[in-house]
């Protein structure tokens, strides 16, 4: 019998890649949980499911209805700056959902794939690895912390991945750090980027990999997925710069106590993803190597999605 996955936030940057993934590489049968009707043609339409995931007996019907084998976790509240203001919808989103999803996943002997963050660290002398003590910095990171925290409360099949600064596609514009810079650049608009936030950028297809090769493994336990290369935020955007063939010129270097934002941000972030390689053979591609995949998917995306007005890389 086909084995079955449901994926919550099916049109974020990591789910698309999900469904994207396990579509084309894999024989499982899966729906897409979305508060979203997508009323244009997507290519993943006959998957996705129209569902409130913070209603919980709407989510607790189609779940238990569905009795996925794997539930893959790729919602969440993603805005670390708004997350400070919308506390109360934060921790409904990044922590009791994933309560219902535990306990779903009791009811049913699901696996859960669950998405973690970095920001569950202070920063203070990060890369860090699976073994590191946690000690969130702002709301957010507490939130992830708990949502990890919540999965240990029940005996089930789980696997936490933490991951952190991501880049790739996505149809509906869900936005990255490299989305923005890059729309600067082509405008020839300069762009202030702070020197000193370090972490490991990572491709969502990469993630999306490695989330399949967990379902066909039944990996579990916590793993890191992210990049080889610690950078900071502006050693990215050079790269990024280079790689699109834009003017580096337009990036100006400045650091973090100059950039006003709502949250405090771990400095020395980013994760060390050797037991990844160890356990799940997994090889994370480096900045150069992924921009390079990237920029080629998204002439792919842009041809499909966009034809009249498709970005112009070199
Ligand atoms: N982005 C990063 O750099 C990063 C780094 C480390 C960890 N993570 C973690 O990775 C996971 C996925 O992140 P992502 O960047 O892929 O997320 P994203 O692009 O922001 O997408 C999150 C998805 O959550 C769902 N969602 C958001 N608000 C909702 C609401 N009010 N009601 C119902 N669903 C809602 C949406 O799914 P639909 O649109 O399909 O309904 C949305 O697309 C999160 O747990 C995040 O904490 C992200």
């Amino acid at each position: 019998m086909r084995k079955r996955a449901l994926i919550t936030g099916p049109f974020g940057k990591i789910g698309e890649a999900v469904i994207k993934d396990l579509l084309q590489y894999s024989d499982f049968e899966i729906i897409g949980l979305s508060h979203l009707t997508q009323e244009k043609e997507s290519f993943w339409k006959d998957y996705h499911y129209n569902a409130n995931i913070l209603d919980f007996s709407e989510l607790k019907n189609v779940v238990l209805d569905f009795a996925p084998d794997f539930i893959i976790n790729a919602a969440g509240f993603t805005d670390v700056d708004l997350a400070e203001e919308e506390r109360a919808f934060c921790w409904k989103m990044n922590v009791d959902l994933v309560s219902r999803l535990t306990r779903f996943a009791a009811i049913l002997d699901s696996h859960l794939v669950h998405i973690s963050s970095d920001y569950i660290f202070d920063g203070q002398n990060g890369p860090y690895d699976e073994q590191a003590l946690p000690s969130p910095i702002n709301f957010y990171g507490k939130s992830k912390l708990a949502s990890e925290n919540t999965l240990h409360t029940v005996e089930i099949r789980k696997t936490i991945i933490r991951t952190n600064f991501l880049y790739g596609t996505n149809s509906l514009g869900s936005s990255t750090f490299i989305n923005k810079l890059l729309t600067s650049l082509q405008r020839n608009q300069k762009i202030e980027v702070v020197n000193s936030l370090f972490t490991n950028p990572v491709l969502t297809t990469d993630i999306a990999y490695g989330i399949r090769k967990i379902l066909e493994s039944e990996y579990t336990g916590i793993v890191n997925f992210a990049g080889p290369d610690y950078l900071s935020r502006y050693q990215i955007a050079l790269k990024t710069a280079e790689v699109f063939g834009l003017d580096s010129k337009l990036i100006l270097p400045i650091e973090i106590e100059e950039y006003p934002l709502k949250a405090i941000r771990p400095i020395r972030a980013g994760l060390i993803s050797s037991k990844a390689s160890r356990d799940l053979k997994l090889g994370f591609q480096g900045l150069e190597e992924g921009l390079k995949e990237f920029k080629s998917q998204l002439k792919i995306h842009e041809a499909v999605n966009n034809p009249k007005n498709s970005l112009n890389f070199n």
